[in-house]
């Protein structure tokens, strides 16, 4: 398809200005000008193109979620027909085949006796219904003061009240919309290259993971319902733990009769080389699983909350007992073709297995580009990988978030037909069917971007 034209481009911004609210944004002068604003039209595997015919790499997968990569005509197919054959039931009321085939696929797929799955449609309510669930299983289970929950300093779980409140303090602006659900704490974040006790691993003995007891005694260990972690942090900065942290928190959790809600909104579906990170990094089996993003490759929204077999035993039939909370679009029959879909798509060209090589080759790759003096950190697994950004190695002074700097390393990046979205971290999560040719390319373009940058900085 040719671009569109320049009148159709000023038209398009006009209404945008005039009628679109972006979020996160407010459109500024700079933004609407017709060279800089970037109107998305179209993609094919791992490359998106603009309404003015621009050509980039999606080294963000979307926002982590297009695992399976843009276009794949069969997941369009198969919702095609979906909707025409039911598009939509009472879901409260009634199962539907693909909702019950979905289940029970997912169920074989995630670690060891997680064997129910409860659909909902966005992470963040995932997220949200998981805290829920884990406060019911608990007055269940004869703890009705259980209600807490404690996450991690540097995380995000998502919008509203709830996980926004679980999301750490240190990402956006708190203030405007606090206070948020009560019972929300934070510990440590197991984030070595910035421990905030200033301790190296592995002599600091986890401190980190220690600092989940420490929070669990200070609050009195009948009052936690849970603790939740992304398995590794994705918007914080991609952070995986040391491999000892996720065994020590199930193993405190398990002391004291605490679940353990893992969020792989990010992680799950090959992103970090393996099904789910949990056991396939950390050798952990949470009791509570939140997922989204991968599980359709964001051909269409779904999210779910994958339990074990004890949690879901505590709820009963009947009304009392039951976990009454469920959202219209939950086990959407449509979404739930387009995650079966996607997952056989995964399975058979064995994404997951290509998200793993070509992950390890993009790692030592990036390892390279530590030489350059604003690359602070290197750091990921699978194909969830970033670099960190510094001012100065030494200090490990952070630019700002907006700044200068991150502005013209964009504009670099664009230069070299790349798109990302840069806060001191570049976020290198590149759709799982990325070859290593492709890795190559990145890298090269990088470099040269980075190198310019640093360059129209005088950063040596
Ligand atoms: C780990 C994690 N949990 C939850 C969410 C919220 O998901 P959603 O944006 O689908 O509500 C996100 C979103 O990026 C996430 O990264």
């Amino acid at each position: 398809m040719s671009p569109i034209s320049k009148e159709e481009k000023h038209a398009l911004i006009k209404e945008a200005q005039d009628h679109f609210w972006m979020h996160a944004k407010i459109w500024d002068p700079n933004m609407v000008n017709p060279e800089m604003l970037v109107i998305m039209d179209q993609a094919k595997g791992t490359r998106i193109t603009d309404v003015d015919g621009n050509n980039y790499f999606d080294l963000m997968s979307g926002l982590w979620n297009v695992n399976a990569g843009h276009g794949q005509k069969e997941i369009a197919d198969a919702v095609y027909a979906q909707m025409q054959k039911l598009c939509y039931v009472n879901t409260w009321e009634y199962p539907t085949v693909p909702a019950i085939k979905l289940a029970s696929k997912l169920a074989s797929l995630v670690p060891g006796d997680m064997e129910y799955v409860y659909f909902t449609t966005t992470g963040s309510d995932a997220v949200d219904t998981a805290w829920m669930m884990s406060k019911q299983y608990q007055y269940l289970a004869g703890y009705p003061k259980r209600y807490k929950i404690i996450s991690k300093k540097r995380a995000y779980h998502g919008v509203g009240s709830g996980p926004h409140g679980i999301t750490g303090p240190s990402f956006f602006n708190r203030k405007y919309f606090e206070p948020f659900t009560p019972g929300i704490r934070h510990s440590a974040a197991p984030f070595c290259y910035r421990c905030e006790y200033n301790l190296s691993y592995p002599s600091c003995n986890l401190l980190c993971a220690t600092d989940v007891e420490r929070q669990i005694l200070s609050e009195d260990p009948d009052t936690v319902a849970a603790v939740m972690g992304e398995t590794i942090s994705g918007a914080p900065g991609v952070i995986p733990p040391p491999p000892e942290y996720w065994p020590m928190v199930r193993a405190i959790c398990d002391k004291y009769g605490i679940l353990l809600i893992m969020d792989e909104v990010i992680c799950g579906f090959g992103r970090t080389g393996k099904w789910f990170a949990c056991n396939g990094h950390y050798n952990t089996v949470p009791d509570l699983m939140t997922v989204a993003k991968g599980i359709t490759s964001a051909y269409l929204p779904m999210a779910a909350v994958i339990v074990r077999k004890h949690v879901r035993d505590k709820f009963k039939p009947g009304w009392a007992e039951t976990f009454q909370h469920g959202a219209t679009w939950n086990a959407h029959p449509v979404s739930c073709v387009a995650a079966l879909t996607n997952i056989g798509i995964m399975e058979r060209d064995k994404l997951v297995e290509n998200s793993a090589e070509v992950g390890s080759y993009l790692l030592s790759a990036l390892e390279s580009l530590r030489s350059h003096p604003t690359v602070g950190d290197v750091r990921g697994k699978g194909l969830m990988t970033a670099l960190e950004l510094v001012k100065n190695k030494k200090t490990k002074e952070s630019f700002e978030t907006v700044d200068p700097f991150n502005t013209e390393l964009a504009q670099q990046l664009r230069k070299s037909n790349i798109l990302t979205r840069i806060r001191n971290i570049i976020v290198i999560a590149p759709p799982l069917v990325t070859t290593k040719k492709e890795v190559d390319e990145l890298i090269e373009g990088l470099d040269r971007a980075l190198g310019e940058t640093e360059k129209k900085f005088s950063i040596k």
